[in-house]
């Protein structure tokens, strides 16, 4: 079988090599990569055709939308897209699915089965797709292979046709022999073979590492104290979607009330102690959902405060069940959680747990109850719509759709604006259309 001609777009030059790197270990392919979407559609225009197209959507000079277009509009090659959004983010995907039935998503972080998946119902596995020594080794660039490796595996270098020999061994410690490897390196080597037994300990490796990388580079965060707790904020990020200072004042205060008036009952100032001591995602969009409803309220003209003390104590409460699974798997569908009845009854639990004794208890029990309802009517757990979920749970839904989209692309206005778009028709109708059309002018959609 001939080679797959695979165009690889993305700016990090190890997402580059782990892809190849995946795909190599699986099919017969041949590589070229490009930094930016301008080298990717010149790429096409002179080194194609290409059997397969990967990309990024965030990159430098033309992003991943810019490539779609462009390819959708030549040669229309199967085309992977990887984001840390999802597809809705971006207003260029809308026909995504229909131009090419191989086209596919993957949000990331992704793991390397899902995307040998994809490729296979591409291109079937026939007998001869793999050359003989790729059923048992992954062939890695050295250099990338010393850079994110941290486990022992077996490596080999290939001496002649089907003839390999091993040079490191696995050892007890499970640490990579580094000092071996540079010295391979300084010797002129660039290609190893690992044994395939160790593809997948390998790539744990290497998404850890890229992860680890990423983080450092993710926007910068504030610390503020909240009834004496400190407490992470993306300020920064708020100020470039256009939420100003003063809007992050008034919510500050309102989140301190808040923090004050659980602490006066013993058994959720416990829990909520506990919840704020795991930082993180939980906490994290807890918090910026608080933000953004308060810039919301105050442009839909609700009572302020009054509105705000709810949604607060809200936002605090709703997740609290998640702890014992994991909180980032708030913004997935059921049907993809790792955890589906646990996620589905969170909303439940949660709305149990918050103090019987507020005067706020029941509007506030009913907006956790309902966070994960949808306009549509196909949120849970009761299947509710936009005229049936009450207008707070509404204020509350919106606030923090918005927040997962913020997060999962590093508060990229741009990304925010597209989203808001593409779900415009179903988040106008109801009781939800007030707080959209505050959205509108928030987010300067109209413009
Ligand atoms: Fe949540
Ligand atoms: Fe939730």
């Amino acid at each position: 079988m001939n080679k797959i001609k695979v165009l690889i777009a993305d700016d990090e030059p190890m997402l580059q090599e782990i892809y190849s790197m995946i795909l190599e270990a699986e099919f017969n392919c041949e590589f070229v990569t490009a930094a930016n979407g301008n080298e990717a559609i010149e790429a096409i225009k002179t080194r194609g055709p290409f059997d397969l197209i990967l990309s990024d959507y965030k990159m430098p000079e033309a992003n991943g939308g810019t490539v779609y277009l462009f390819n959708k509009a030549h040669q229309n090659t199967p085309f992977i897209l990887f984001s840390g959004g999802f597809l809705q983010d971006f207003a260029e995907f809308s026909d995504f699915y229909q131009v090419n039935a191989h086209n596919a998503f993957l949000g990331k972080p992704f793991n390397e089965d899902d995307l040998i998946a994809h490729v296979k119902k591409i291109f079937p596995p026939s007998g001869e797709s793999l050359e003989k020594d790729q059923e048992k080794y992954i062939k890695v660039n050295l250099r990338h292979y010393i850079q994110y490796t941290s486990s022992a595996a077996e490596v080999y270098i290939k001496l002649a046709q089907d003839k390999f020999t091993k040079i490191i061994d696995t050892n007890n410690a499970d640490a990579p022999e580094k000092d071996l490897l540079l010295h391979y390196l300084d010797k002129g080597l660039e290609t190893i073979y690992v044994d395939k037994r160790y593809f997948t300990s390998l790539m744990k490796d290497a998404f850890a590492h890229l992860q680890e990388k990423l983080l450092e580079s993710k926007k910068k965060e504030g610390i503020i104290e909240f009834g004496g707790l400190p407490f992470k904020v993306c300020f920064e990020g708020l100020n470039e979607i256009g939420i100003p200072d003063f809007h992050i004042q008034y919510t500050n205060d309102m989140i301190n009330e808040t923090v004050n008036e659980i602490f006066k009952n013993e058994e959720a100032k416990e829990r909520f102690r506990s919840y704020c001591s795991m930082q993180g995602f939980a906490i994290g969009h807890s918090l910026v959902t608080m933000y953004i409803a308060a810039s919301i309220c105050h442009e839909s003209g609700l009572n302020f405060h009054h509105s705000m003390k709810k949604i607060c104590t809200a936002a605090f409460f709703h997740d609290f069940p998640l702890f014992e699974t994991d909180a980032s798997e708030d913004w997935l569908p059921i049907e993809k959680a790792k955890h589906p009845d646990h996620l589905f009854n969170h909303p439940t639990i949660a709305a149990s747990f918050v103090p019987k004794t507020s005067e706020l208890f029941e509007d506030t029990a009913r907006i956790i109850l309902e966070h994960h309802e949808r306009p549509g009517g196909n949120g849970y757990p009761k299947k509710l719509n936009s005229f049936s979920i009450a207008p707070l749970s509404c204020l509350f839904i919106l606030s923090e759709e918005i927040t997962f989209n913020l997060i999962r692309n590093d508060f990229d206005f741009e990304r925010l604006r597209d989203f808001l778009l593409n779900i415009k028709e179903e988040y106008s109708l109801g009781n939800f259309g007030k707080f959209f059309k505050a959205c509108e002018t928030i987010f300067e959609l109209n413009t």
